[in-house]
């Protein structure tokens, strides 16, 4: 069991990015003793019927980074996101900073290149981004430590990342009424997923909690902070002392009633490349369909 180095009085300053065509959350995590910052889950805006990418909602953040006067240290992804593209390069060319994912991204690259039939120019080791984080390593951003804590069960590469005392939690968990993500993609697994809210649940009980994604269930605004002894009091899915077998069984019996999320097919190509576009024989920017292949 990895022991984490969690510093409750470490108190990063977190600005949230909502991205209304995906439902998802990106954040900007500054430390408040320095210029140092780092952008997590970043977005690409995509028209998929039309083929046209833009970066307006990137394009946001940067401007957030800049009228702050921060220097951009890390662009951190907690996972290879199935319903949004990342803007990672596009970030990285204006800002500068790492690109990080879990190790793990190696076997998401593999099952997908298969899935994509890509070809051998396609690394599957993980080489496209700056950093791969294993379970417990360490990141400075100014004089905040991050660390990465792993969380397989939505995806084989998920990460939890904690900087001070805020979590950002991927797709681990939702919010309290939302409960928690699939678990039914290429390589995932309700069980690990339930065993890797776990120990996000054994972090202190007033670690900030923010989400990747909400969809304001019954009507109620879109929110994405909590904390862990919210969520370990309410989760609708994991809250109040959940057994394993009573998760198992409910999300496996809800996934199986899903469709599969409208971008998986453009962002799996893009984001398994650490945001990068993939390109035709001429260096164009084109996106494949596998017909029947997911
Ligand atoms: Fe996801």
């Amino acid at each position: 069991m990895t022991s984490y180095p969690v510093d409750m009085t470490v108190k990063p300053e977190v600005e949230a990015f909502f991205d209304e065509a995906t439902n998802t959350i990106s954040y900007i995590v500054k430390d408040p003793t320095s210029d140092a910052c780092a952008i997590i889950d970043s977005v690409m805006d995509i028209d998929y019927a039309a083929g046209r990418i833009t970066y307006d909602h990137a394009d946001t953040m940067i401007a957030r980074v800049t009228e702050m006067g921060g220097t951009l240290e890390w662009i951190i992804e907690t996972h290879v996101h199935a319903d949004h593209l990342s803007a990672a390069p596009y970030i990285q060319q204006k800002l500068g900073g790492k690109i990080g994912v879990g190790e793990k991204i190696m076997v998401v690259q593999e099952t997908f290149g298969k899935v994509f039939n890509e070809g051998t120019e396609f690394q599957r080791d993980g080489s496209q981004f700056d950093a791969l984080f294993k379970d417990g390593d360490t990141y400075r951003i100014g004089n905040m430590q991050g660390f990465a804590m792993y969380t397989p069960g939505h995806t084989p590469a998920c990460m939890v990342h904690v900087i001070g005392n805020a979590a950002f939690t991927g797709d681990t968990l939702f919010m309290p009424d939302g409960g928690s993500a699939r678990a039914d993609f290429p390589g995932g697994d309700a069980g690990e997923l339930y065993d890797s809210i776990q120990r996000v649940l054994a972090l202190p009980d007033d670690m900030r909690l923010f989400m990747c994604h909400d969809y304001g269930p019954n009507g109620r605004d879109i929110a994405w902070e909590t904390s862990v002894g919210e969520e370990k009091a309410h989760n609708i899915h994991v809250g109040g002392g959940k057994t394993k077998e009573e998760f198992v069984k409910f999300r496996t019996e809800r996934d199986a009633q899903l469709d599969m999320p409208k971008l998986i097919i453009p962002s799996l190509q893009v984001n398994m490349r650490a945001g990068e576009v993939p390109t035709d024989d001429d260096g164009n920017p084109v996106l494949k369909v596998p017909v029947n292949g997911l």
